[in-house]
């Protein structure tokens, strides 16, 4: 069938430069929807042949925590394909080149290539064009793999958005009065895809819901916010060896909070700031769950690091405790991670990825197979999970 395709699409060039030729006008749009015809078989017929990824990136200074994050983004299949594929030239509004798409995309084709002597990538160029993208970026000293993280997905969102930024007419926003949760949540969650769409956000975004309870007049009200990435506190515990679990990590986030007045926001019916509890749950759920596990406290003149450990499965991790009442099961499986060793100034990042052979740690250009037994510690900073059932992710 493509090659039938390929066939007539070839014909059809063949005859306009030979009309040419005979001094007929050719005409331009037939030359053009030859070529493209021609371009979108020869993508569609190309099949992706990859090596098995086990390629490190070289640390060009300083830059183990662009390296993990790269590391685990190109463990995160729907992307690395969309990329590789190429996907994103013809599903960008923009007129503008994504550039920083094209280096990310360079990056990845090194580590996937077919060529079995590649031990590693130098990803310099792709850091280059990040930091003139994102100047103040190269001013941050912490030079932390969640912010990169953060940066970099939503600098690549903005290049192959679908929707035009300026002219999209925002959907009003709903009036909440009659609307039921699940529809006040489906009006805000396309609210937001009317103006930001793209393959990160089909993988990533997911969207929070926040319960307020006033405490005076017991008038609840919600608010959906949308989440690329959920940062867990990690609970107090009083034998730092044993450490916590994942679920512990989760209790504490979702569970019920008061909130001082003074931190409120104002209750509809009293008109005013009152004391309120608020608690999160999960509205809708990503493909790609992204936590991160709040290690690096701010204190007054510096950082805290925590290394209590933080057990978490490896598969089936169930978010249905968190999402709406009647969601089931949503499991989860784990496929890369961030790890953070050492000391906040004198830190490291490596990466540990899983592929059809297993698992394998990324240390800048050093790639080694490791057990599954190996992956937990007290440095997992942060988890790249994947939805294993796609029946209870809300549309
Ligand atoms: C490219 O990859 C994306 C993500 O896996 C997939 O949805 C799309 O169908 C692919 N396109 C082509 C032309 O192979
Ligand atoms: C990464 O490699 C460095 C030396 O290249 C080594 O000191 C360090 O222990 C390694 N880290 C991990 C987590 O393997
Ligand atoms: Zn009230």
């Amino acid at each position: 069938m493509l090659r039938a395709q390929m066939d007539s699409s070839c014909q059809a060039l063949c005859r306009s430069l030979v009309s040419q030729n005979e001094n007929i006008d050719i005409s331009q749009s037939v030359l053009y929807t030859s070529l493209m015809g021609l371009l979108l078989v020869a993508d569609k017929e190309r099949e992706l042949t990859l090596g098995n990824g086990q390629v490190g990136l070289y640390n060009t200074g300083n830059t183990c925590f662009l390296n993990a994050i790269v590391q685990c983004l190109s463990h995160t299949q729907g992307l690395r394909d969309y990329c590789l594929n190429k996907t994103y030239l013809q599903n960008t509004c923009s007129s503008r080149v994504p550039e920083l798409m094209n280096e990310f995309t360079k990056v990845l084709e090194g580590l996937w290539c077919t060529d079995e002597g590649k031990r590693s990538v130098n990803p310099d160029r792709f850091y280059r064009v990040f930091k003139e993208a994102l100047p103040y970026f190269s001013g941050y000293s912490q030079q932390d793999a969640h912010e990169f993280l953060r940066f970099l997905l939503d600098r690549l969102h903005t290049e192959i958005n679908r929707r035009h930024p300026h002219h999209t007419a925002a959907t009003p926003e709903p009036s909440y009065t009659r609307l039921r949760i699940s529809e006040e949540a489906a009006a805000m969650w396309k609210r937001y895809v009317d103006k930001d769409d793209s393959i990160i956000v089909d993988l990533f975004s997911g969207q929070l819901r926040s319960s307020l309870h006033c405490s005076v007049c017991s008038h609840f009200s919600n608010t959906f916010d949308v989440f690329c990435d959920l940062s867990l506190p990690i609970p107090k515990t009083s034998d730092s060896r044993t450490g916590v679990t994942l679920g512990e990590c989760l209790d504490l986030f979702s569970h019920e909070e008061k909130l001082s007045k003074e931190n409120s926001p104002m209750c509809e019916t009293c008109n005013r700031c009152t004391e309120t509890t608020k608690s999160l749950t999960i509205q809708r759920f990503p493909k790609i769950l992204v936590i991160h596990l709040k290690r690096f406290t701010a204190l007054r003149y510096s950082i805290r690091k925590s290394t209590v450990p933080v057990s978490f499965p490896l598969t089936d991790l169930d978010l249905g405790p968190f999402g709406p009442s009647d969601c089931g099961a949503v499991l989860y499986d784990l496929y890369a991670l961030c790890d953070h060793t050492g000391t906040v100034s004198m830190g490291h990042y490596t990466a540990v990825c899983q592929d059809q052979d297993g698992w394998c740690c990324y240390n800048d250009s050093c790639v080694t197979q490791i057990s599954a037994d190996q992956l937990q510690s007290n440095q997992a900073y942060l988890l790249f999970y994947r939805l294993k059932n796609n029946t209870a992710s809300r549309k």
